[in-house]
């Protein structure tokens, strides 16, 4: 019974999530965003400000600032009190997920016991120039000009993914619709959530008729630029016993443990000519499982980052849902079958991004895998209404940074009642 506690103890949980709506515009800055997350997600744990000792935040792109995480801290007034342990990561897009993992290495190892992350952007309200010079200079190759291979014109990472999507369509006979079917399939799923950016499905033939962006890439199957501010609190079980209040607030069984993850990177700007090795995704995949010791199979909800159809095609095979290479015709299956059932998947038979991810329930630039996060936890506690995937015990949830340049995966499970 001893080492059961002591066990106990030392497992990280996911206590609350937070976020302000997602928006098209908000006339909010990040930090307001990040503040407005951080408070719903303290009321949601029943927790106070004063209990965190540990605060993770990602970079934003609309109002980027030295420190941030300290900067939203300070705003706050939690390094008012000291023993407060306060970082910023940066892996682009995979950032929520790295900070799940850094926030359970912190409540494991470093005796934190409860630490938020949080998560904020205003990109959509940003002018289009102004979001394009800046996201473009954060993927366009270093000193390439037109006429070097490396060189990627603007939008340069629309562009980037083409690449990728090209060598997989080569490789492996991807087509363009199968490409388009992921955000048909997308806009379906986000279609049944009530806070998604985009309120109504759109068809194949809508997509495929989108102004094209980059090759292959047409304007619906870009993440979708919006504002959002999304946060977690992940705290130790031996806090939790202490504040007995908290686990009532959460329904007793409504924690969410963390169990492990992997990360991997791949180059900062995708090679001129694409190979397998550059493809993080299934590295962080693979090592997710390996950690875990689990497969495949025993996952009920997957959060797999969609930023452009490529990216989601791949994760499908990353994560097993289909062997490499096949990606785009389980894809095109479950098309197939979302038409047969008149427009939508039940979540037993697509249970994946049942939001809508970046495609379809918006993309704040680096907050997206959290509403991956959001999304599992919700499937875990059981509360995802009309989105349910019956009796879900166990999720993965995946976030991509550049292209491809980082990816972050973590195995999450539903709390059993001691
Ligand atoms: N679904 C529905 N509508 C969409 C959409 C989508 N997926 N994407 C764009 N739209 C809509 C916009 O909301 C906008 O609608 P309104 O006119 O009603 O406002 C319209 O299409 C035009 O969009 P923009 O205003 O953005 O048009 P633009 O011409 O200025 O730019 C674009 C077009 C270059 C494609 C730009 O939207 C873009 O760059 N999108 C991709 C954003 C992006 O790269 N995000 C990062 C993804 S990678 C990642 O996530 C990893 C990481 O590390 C951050």
């Amino acid at each position: 019974a001893g080492r059961g506690m002591a066990r106990l103890a030392r497992a990280a949980r996911i206590v609350g999530t937070g976020a302000t709506r997602v928006a098209a515009r908000s006339g909010r800055t990040p930090s307001e965003l990040m503040e407005g997350a951080l408070r719903a997600v303290l009321a949601q744990a029943s927790l106070r400000l004063r209990d965190l000792d540990g605060l993770l935040a990602v970079p934003s792109l609309s109002h980027p600032r030295f420190m941030a995480a300290h900067h939203i801290a300070t705003k706050v007034g939690l390094l008012s009190k000291g023993g407060v342990v306060v970082r910023k990561l940066d892996t682009g897009g995979a950032g929520p997920i790295t900070a799940l993992l850094e926030a359970k290495r912190m409540v494991e190892s470093e005796a934190c016991q409860a630490v938020a992350i949080v998560a904020g952007d205003a990109v959509g309200g940003m002018d289009s120039p102004t979001f394009l010079e800046r996201a473009d200079a954060g993927c366009r190759p270093p000193h390439a000009d037109e006429s070097s291979p490396e060189f990627l014109r603007s939008p340069v990472i629309p562009h980037g993914y083409a690449r990728c999507t090209r060598y997989h369509m080569d490789r492996f006979g991807t087509t363009r619709e199968q490409l388009a079917m992921v955000s048909v399939l997308m806009s379906r799923c986000a279609a049944r959530h009530p806070g998604a950016l985009t309120r109504s499905p759109r068809t194949l033939a809508e997509v495929l008729r989108a102004p094209q962006v980059a090759p292959s890439v047409g304007l619906l199957e870009c993440a979708r630029r919006a504002d959002g501010g999304a946060a977690v609190v992940v705290a130790s079980s031996r806090f939790l016993e202490r504040r007995g209040v908290a686990r009532r607030g959460n329904g007793g069984s409504g924690d969410v443990v963390i169990l492990g993850g992997g990360e991997a990177s791949g180059p900062l700007h995708p090679p001129p000519v694409i190979d397998e090795e550059m493809f993080s995704c299934e590295q962080a995949a693979r090592s997710a499982f390996t950690a875990c010791q689990l497969e495949p199979e025993d996952i009920d909800f997957f959060g797999l980052y969609d930023c452009f159809p490529i990216c989601f095609v791949r994760a499908v095979e990353a994560v097993g849902l289909a062997p490499k290479g096949g990606g785009e015709d389980w894809v095109e299956a479950r098309y197939r079958e979302s038409e047969e059932a008149g427009g939508a998947l039940s979540p037993a038979k697509f249970p994946v991004n049942t939001h809508g991810g970046l495609l379809a329930f918006g993309a704040p630039w680096e907050v997206p895998a959290m509403y991956n996060v959001h999304e599992a936890v919700r499937q875990l506690r059981w509360t995802a209404r009309g989105r349910q995937v019956e009796r879900a015990r166990r999720a993965l949830v995946y976030g991509n940074g550049g292209v491809f340049s980082a990816s972050a995966v973590a195995l999450l499970a539903r709390a059993v009642n001691e």
